[in-house]
């Protein structure tokens, strides 16, 4: 029987492996998704609250998209709402964790899918951060090329434009991947480079399923490094892990840097 002092010793000891781990890496990369972002308000996708129970992937594919004018008006409805919630959240302690990693001189690069930028404003270098889906505060004419920030397009959505289009009639769209458009290739390859050159791999807040983005760990195996697996629930990559931490990403990983500190003085 699991009392609440065996649980807790349980995950003390998990995050004593842990932080071991990262304290004698010489080549740790982070691997984020969308449950890193849950505590700064924004949804994920998977989890019951999560976007897809309330959006159908399907209708926000980038055919969608490009084929009508109905497909857009789709998306930037999903859009609008999310990027209202994505423009005012804050890092939280767990992306605070990651940047403090790097500080630490132990971050070698973040490889995220998320597009809400909130690893940049918890002071990971820009240089340090590989968007594999894109990122959500810049937009783009698909026709003549013509940048246009984020907070633009959302005071037209705002007031009342459907589908934002550009001024040469062409079709506007954020910098970020719909499903069934191509990835960003040199994103893509740096990632897997990385990956591949790593001797830590921490995951924190993915449930593993998209592809390619779900490579990553593997590819970190694959090259040797330990793998660490921090989730609210159970991933298809969890038999892989060195050590696996289920929890609240924003209290593991401060738990883990309180560690990896407490290393560092000894
Ligand atoms: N702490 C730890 N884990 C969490 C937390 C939290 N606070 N909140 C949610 N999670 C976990 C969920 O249990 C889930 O397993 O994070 C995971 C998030 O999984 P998804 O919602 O599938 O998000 P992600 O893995 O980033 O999805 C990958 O799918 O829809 C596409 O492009 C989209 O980038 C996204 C990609």
């Amino acid at each position: 029987m699991t009392g609440p002092e065996t649980a807790l010793d349980a995950l003390d000891g998990l995050l004593e492996r842990a932080a071991e781990l990262i304290a004698r890496a010489r080549r740790l990369v982070v691997f984020t998704g969308a449950g890193v972002s849950t505590e700064s308000g924004i949804p994920d996708f998977r989890s019951p609250s999560g976007i897809w129970a309330r959006y159908d992937p399907l209708e926000l594919s980038y055919q969608n998209f490009i084929a009508s004018e109905e497909g857009r008006r789709k998306y930037w409805q999903l859009g609008r709402e999310l990027y209202a919630t994505v423009r005012g959240a804050r890092p939280n302690p767990a992306h605070l964790a990651i940047a403090e990693l790097e500080r630490l001189g132990f971050l070698q690069c973040v490889i995220t899918q998320n597009i809400d930028n909130l690893h940049q404003k918890a002071g990971t270098s820009p240089e340090r951060v590989i968007e594999l889906h894109g990122n959500a505060t810049r937009a783009r004419c698909l026709a003549c090329g013509e940048p246009y920030t984020r907070d633009e397009i959302q005071a037209r959505l705002e007031a009342g434009e459907e589908v934002p289009a550009c001024r040469c009639g062409g079709i506007i769209k954020p910098h970020t991947i719909l499903f069934g458009e191509a990835m960003p290739l040199l994103e893509t390859l740096e990632a897997e480079r990385r990956a591949r050159a790593a001797d830590c791999f921490l995951v924190v807040g993915s449930s593993l399923v998209v592809y390619p983005a779900a490579y990553m760990p593997l590819y970190a195996k694959e090259a040797g490094a330990r793998l660490i697996i921090v989730n609210l629930t159970s991933t298809p990559l969890d038999e892989h892990a060195d050590v696996r931490i289920p929890g609240k990403a924003g209290e593991v990983m401060a738990g883990l840097l309180a560690r990896v500190r407490a290393r560092l003085v000894r």
